[in-house]
Parts: structure tokens; sequence; C-alpha cells
């Protein structure tokens, strides 16, 4: 395994990748949310270009993970299939710990009518996230708590826009395969197959030692299109457990969507074997790098923001580090 290797601009073109050179494609790019509002996630998904320019690069039968939004994925799945991919399945990480976002809708009836709100209590407002590298920043001040006042805005009292979002779809693609059949597309690329054994998920404590179904296999369970966090605690363990990365203040990587590396890590084990190269255009603060490291796979990364670009440089250098000791 060579040590990864990082561009620190805009990965449209792939420029410094040759045709069919890379194993597989693993990555998180931005959703066009405008999250917390940072520029580079504002407006729209990532432009097709990108995904034809990965289908150029890919291997044929290569496989990618698309990590993505359930309210415009198909905009970007419409675009990966446009650019000659095939769209295989969509894998579901229930991560359960997204902020719900709605408005009080009764509250805006009340002023459309011209009704002052009621007074209903007080509470302290508290905003605050790393910002760019900057000192951790909050708002708190005590603000009013309110209940609607007409009787419309009572009526739709408790009403509002938005569910909680606690799953991110992640799109599985293909490259399609170039030779008459599958095996002969392994022989020739090493590419045209997931890598079940690899990401295969452990049977839990309770279960280990049990007979597990009719022929249980050593290492665990086929991996399933369901990655979930373990809060879903309903002893149905069959599925890979993932937290969500809670951000510490006291730690460099201010990145604001950093993504799990043990997800991260999963995903390469199914998409990629030892020692192939796996791609991750939107690299951020380089969790698929880090991954891509602890299941000795080769890398290639961009990322145009010299800040997140950094942040990726001193996490692989401390994991490659730590990995020689
Ligand atoms: C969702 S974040 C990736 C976060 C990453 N998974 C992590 O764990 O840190 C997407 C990243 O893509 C970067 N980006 C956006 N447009 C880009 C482009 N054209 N080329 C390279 N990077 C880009 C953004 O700066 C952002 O850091």
């Amino acid at each position: 395994m060579s040590k990864p290797t990082l561009y620190n601009k805009s990965c449209y073109g792939l420029e410094d990748i040759e045709d069919n050179s890379i194993d597989a494609l693993v990555t998180d790019p931005p959703y066009g949310l405008g999250f917390q509002n940072h520029e580079w996630d504002k407006g729209h998904v990532p432009e097709k270009q990108i995904w034809e320019d990965s289908w150029r690069v890919l291997k044929p039968g290569g496989y990618g993970v698309v990590f993505s939004f359930p309210r415009l994925m198909h905009r970007v799945m419409i675009d990966i299939e446009d650019s000659g991919f095939i769209l295989k399945d969509v894998l579901f990480w229930a991560n359960l710990n997204g902020m719900p976002k709605t408005r009080n809708i009764a509250l805006d009836i009340d002023k459309e009518l011209g009704v002052e709100s009621e007074i209903d209590g007080e509470y302290n407002y508290t905003q605050g996230y790393i910002k760019d590298g900057a000192d951790s920043y909050k708002v708190k001040e005590r603000k009013y708590r309110r209940k609607p006042a007409s009787e419309l805005g009572k009526k739709y009292a408790g009403s509002g826009t938005n569910l909680k979002p606690v799953y991110e779809p992640i799109i599985l693609i293909q490259k399609p395969i170039s030779e008459s059949n599958i095996a002969k597309n392994v022989i020739k690329y090493g590419t045209g197959v997931l890598n079940i054994e690899d990401g295969r998920i452990p049977y839990s404590l309770q279960e280990r030692g049990k007979k597990i179904g009719h022929n249980p296999h050593p290492i665990g369970r086929v991996p399933s299109h369901i990655l979930r966090y373990e809060e879903m605690n309903d002893r149905y363990d069959k599925f890979f457990v993932i937290p969500k990365v809670r951000k510490q203040k006291d730690l460099f990587n201010y990145h604001p969507t950093i993504k799990p590396i043990e997800l991260m890590s999963h995903l390469i084990s199914l998409v990629s074997f030892k020692d192939q190269l796996v791609l991750d255009p939107f690299m951020g603060s380089g969790s698929t790098a880090l991954a891509a490291i602890i299941k000795e796979r080769n890398f290639i990364g961009y990322e145009k923001d010299k800040k997140y670009f950094d942040i990726s440089q001193k996490r692989i250098d401390i994991e490659l580090n730590q990995k020689l000791i």
C-alpha cells in the first residue's frame, strides 16, 4: 500500500487520473442543501460532469458508493445513470440523530392575521458550531416561548413542514463490465464484484458461540443494505452499527460533515479488495482516506478547500504514524 495521493484542487476533469485505472469510487459530495450556510454545499447537487469523469477513470465493472440526501438523491441518481453507470442499490444509513428543521406555522398564521401570539414562558436559545476554524461561536439569549392566539392559529398548533431527518441514502453504482462475463472481467481488471466477505457483519456478542441459521458463516452475516445506528436497540442485530460523528470542540477537525471512519471502512470493504485503488473526488477532511489506510487500500483524493485539505493531510499523517508504531 502506498501513501495516499491528495490534490488540493477542484475534482472536475479528474485530470491527474488515467482512463480505466481506479478500482472503486467512495465519495460524500456536497448534498446541495446549504448545510450551516456553507458555500460549497449551496444551490445544487454536484455537476453531472464529475460522474462522467468518474466513469472514465473507473475500471470496467468497478463499483462506487455515493452519499446523498433523500429529497435530492433523485437528481444525483439521474446524473449518475445518464453518465453510463448502472444503479445497483441504495444503502440506507440510519443514524437517528439529525436535527428537525421545521417552522411553527401556527405562529406564522397569527402573524399573517395581524394577531399577536401569546407568551407561554421563556427559554435559553443556544446556537453554536465551530465555523471554518474560527473559535466556536455560540449565540445565547433568553427568548419567549409563544403559543398561537388566533382561532385558526390554535387549530394548526403543533403543525410543521418537515420530518426529523434520521437516515442518509448511499447510492451503490457500477460501471458496466467490458468482458463477456463477470469472471473474465475480474481476471482482466480485478473488478466486477462486491467484496461480500470483507464486508460481513459480525454476530452480536449474545449470538457468538450459538448456532445462527442453517449454515452459519464463521465471520458473520452477508452485509445488508441497512446500516444502522445502535440506538435502534431492538435485539435484531442483523445490520451494521455506526454512530454518527459528534463534533468535538477540542479536536482540530472542524469539518462540518465528517463521516464516521467505521462507516467509510465498511463501504470501502464492500466495493474494493486489499491493495486496490480507491478514489474520493470530494474528500473533505479525509475520512475516506483514513478508512482506505485502515483497510489497506491505495487512495487518491481531491479537496478544493485548502483548510479542509490541510486537515486531511494532518489526519492521514497521524493515522500512518500510528500504523508504523
Ligand atoms: C460533504 S463534504 C465531505 C466530508 C467528508 N466525507 C469528511 O468526512 O470530512 C464535501 C467536500 O467537497 C468539497 N468540494 C466541493 N466541491 C468540490 C470540488 N469541485 N472539488 C473538490 N472538492 C470539492 C467541499 O469543500 C467539502 O469539503
